[in-house]
């Protein structure tokens, strides 16, 4: 038997953000990967409905939940209110992961290949997902879903790709804990507003950007690694670390990796290590400790 014939096929990346998470928000630079881990949405005929087996999710684009809502503003803006999605998603959902955005940049993908819309439309499509899902992002998760390789977000500059000298493997860790970046946004907004010292926290991540910049355009991993020691422990002074990622972070560093933080909005979600030769042993820790997590490799390229 066959299915509905396919109209749209869209890829959207994961991210992985190395530094820079929050301090993005108030317009420091950050530095993201879109990952080869994503989602896939194929696009069929029907009437806005969505399904996402591997998160054992379905939803409509009238269904009034956030992912209804989110799925309706994209349908909305490209008129494509008559087709269904079917997402294919290896990447973990709510994990710090860019999940949420890869599904956005997935879907609207397919909608505006079916419809024969602009690559702009599509990612004005994205961006009013994305306000549904996160209120106010920085648009670093929408970049790097669309985008993918290694780039410095700005809000006011969007996404420049970056050198990267030398292949890089990354651990990635997973809480388990689904984070809600909403959350965690307003509570670092509270903290900075009652706090200047946050503030300075926050400019001080963004000073790390072309630091950890520097160190891929020279393939400097030992450098980058310990840059992600400092961004955890800046990011830890915010307020956004918990118990499961301090023990990820401990973990991979007793088991042999140069540096690890947490990434994305953090209160759960995920963390990244950098442990050159000792990347299954950073992934044995974690898997004692109860953690699951995955490899992934960040290619070297010259934009
Ligand atoms: C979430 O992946 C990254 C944050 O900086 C929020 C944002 O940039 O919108 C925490």
């Amino acid at each position: 038997m066959t299915g509905p014939a396919t109209l749209g096929r869209g890829f959207g990346h994961g991210k992985l953000i190395l530094v820079g998470e929050h301090a993005v928000v108030y317009d420091q630079p950050a530095l993201a990967a879109g990952i080869s881990v994503g989602i896939t949405a194929q696009a069929t005929a029907g009437d806005g409905a969505l399904s996402v087996p591997a998160w054992s999710l379905s939803a409509r684009a009238d269904d009034g939940t956030t992912v209804g809502r989110g799925l309706d503003a994209i349908l909305k803006r490209l008129a494509a209110r008559d087709l269904d999605f079917r997402l294919e998603a290896p990447l973990p959902a709510r994990a710090g992961l860019g999940s949420s955005a890869a599904m956005a940049v997935a879907i609207a993908r397919a909608a505006a290949q079916a419809r024969g819309r602009s690559a702009a439309d599509e990612a004005a499509a994205v961006a009013d997902a994305e306000a549904v899902f996160h209120g106010s992002p920085s648009g670093i998760d929408a970049a790097a879903a669309s985008l993918g390789g290694v780039g410095r977000f700005r809000r006011a500059d969007g996404w420049q790709a970056v050198p990267v000298l030398q292949a890089m493997t990354i651990c990635v860790g997973l809480t388990g804990r689904p984070r809600d970046t909403s959350a965690q946004v307003a509570n670092v907004g509270r903290l900075r507003e009652r706090t200047p010292a946050a503030g300075k926290v926050l400019a001080l991540i963004g000073e790390l950007c072309p630091v950890a910049e520097h160190a891929l355009a020279v393939g400097d991993i030992d450098g980058l690694g310990r840059l992600f020691d400092v961004a955890h422990g800046l990011l830890a002074a915010l307020r956004v670390s918990s118990p499961e990622i301090e023990t990820l972070v401990h973990g991979a560093r007793a088991a042999g990796a140069i540096g690890a933080k947490l990434t994305g909005a953090g209160g759960g979600g995920a963390v990244i290590a950098l442990a050159p030769g000792h990347e299954k042993d950073v992934l044995a820790r974690w898997r004692r400790d109860g953690f699951d997590g995955f490899l992934t490799e960040i290619a070297g390229a010259r934009p």
